[in-house]
């Protein structure tokens, strides 16, 4: 029997409504302290309502040095709990799945955002930021891996289903896979192996924390797109032994800020010839792994979607900027399938984050705008 995007699937031992994902987005919408506001509690219902199966939070900050946009989740501190319980549960009176993105940004802050120098696997440069990180202690280390740990009881003590580890994009568990990022001479650099064992230290952490039943995925990039960076080879034998250790799921994407045509969210994604970017590196790591692969980066209309677990590119497909756009992207598709998203891949929804305390899409609302006046 032909699998379909509404049928329902599992990441571990939880079950989704249907194979779609609300990819992690930074919507700015929490207090200086990384308490989520109602909004964000409003935003997720209405995702949820319109019919997405997970959806997977903003970056969640784990680590206080790991803090880099304003109004991020913050998962630092027991005290967090009550209030991150506000999301699972707006998102479980709709009928959704909600995992918390685990984030440190390494590298890529600023002394500015952190009140000191960042801290990086080594004191190199991120392409894009400027300011080279201070190498990290194995001291510094352990502190990090103990914070992701930490970070993932919290969620779940808080009711989230899941939780994603950031693996991608250029932030610090990316950095310490990245033959660029890292020049460490210690056991946590040079090898492919050697390069792999922060982020198997974090995953053997979190899965200590949270105990043997509860989902735990990661974003992982296919490739930094960057010359002399991680490449799809490292990148399959990162998720190789993902699998092995009991990783639930494996979202792919690529990519860094500094990656120029390559970055992880590109523009101009106008035609479905220019969908799925990282199709690519989702079948090369599929090959490899037992578990659920999820596809992310440029999706915009249903056929090429279908197309796409018709041939074994992945199992599940996340989206962030048409659900920005059309938050009941979902629910629409079901109903039409020949609708194309209304995303125009413009990039202007990170901008309302920065300045107006929230994101949304700048297009659509100048649309409706447009529209009420002219009532
Ligand atoms: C406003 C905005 C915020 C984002 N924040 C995150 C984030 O917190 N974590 C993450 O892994 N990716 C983040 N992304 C990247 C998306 O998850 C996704 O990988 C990328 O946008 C490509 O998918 P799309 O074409 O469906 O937008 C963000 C993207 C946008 C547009």
């Amino acid at each position: 029997m032909s699998r379909t995007l509404y049928d329902k699937v599992s990441i571990g031992t939880l079950e989704l409504r249907n194979r779609f994902v609300r990819s992690a987005t930074w919507e700015g919408m929490c207090d200086e302290h990384g308490r989520p506001t109602s909004r964000l509690a409003d935003l997720y219902r209405e995702l949820a309502e319109g019919g997405v199966g997970l959806i997977i939070t903003g970056y969640t900050v784990v680590h206080p040095k790991g803090r880099q946009m304003s109004g991020a989740i913050g998962a630092c501190s027991d005290r967090q709990i009550p209030v991150l319980s506000s999301l699972p549960t707006a998102v479980h009176g709709a009928g959704g799945k909600i995992m918390a993105q685990l984030f440190h940004a390494g590298a890529q802050t600023s002394t500015r955002t952190i009140g000191e120098p960042p801290l990086g696997p080594s004191s190199v440069e991120s392409p894009f930021y400027s300011g080279a990180p201070r190498a990290m202690s194995h001291q510094e280390i352990g502190e990090v891996v103990q914070a992701f740990g930490q970070a993932a009881r919290r969620a779940r003590e808080a009711g989230f289903d899941g939780v994603q580890l950031h693996g991608a994009h250029g932030y610090l568990i990316n950095q310490f896979l990245s033959p660029l990022a890292n020049r460490r001479t210690d056991r946590y650099g040079g090898s492919l192996q050697n390069r792999f064992r922060f982020l198997e230290e974090v995953y053997l952490e979190i899965r200590e924390q949270v105990g043997p039943g509860f989902p735990v995925t990661i974003k992982l990039s296919g490739s930094d797109n960057l010359e002399g960076g991680l490449g799809i080879e490292d990148a399959v034998y990162h998720a190789g032994r993902l699998d092995e250790m009991g990783i639930d799921a494996i979202e792919v994407s690529a990519g860094t800020a500094g990656s120029g045509e390559g970055v992880p969210v590109r523009k101009g994604i106008n035609a479905p010839g220019r969908e799925a970017y990282n199709a690519p590196y989702a079948r090369r790591i599929r090959e490899a792994v037992d578990v659920p692969v999820i596809l992310v980066g440029g999706l915009r209309s249903l056929p090429v979607i279908q197309g796409l677990l018709e041939d074994g590119t992945a199992d599940l497909f996340s989206l962030s900027r048409p659900l920005i756009r059309e938050p009941d992207l979902v629910n629409i598709w079901a109903r039409d399938p020949a609708h194309r998203s209304t995303c125009t891949s413009c990039n202007l929804c990170f901008r309302p984050g920065m300045r107006e305390g929230g994101i949304y899409c700048v297009p659509e609302r100048k649309r409706r705008q447009k529209e009420e006046g002219e009532r």
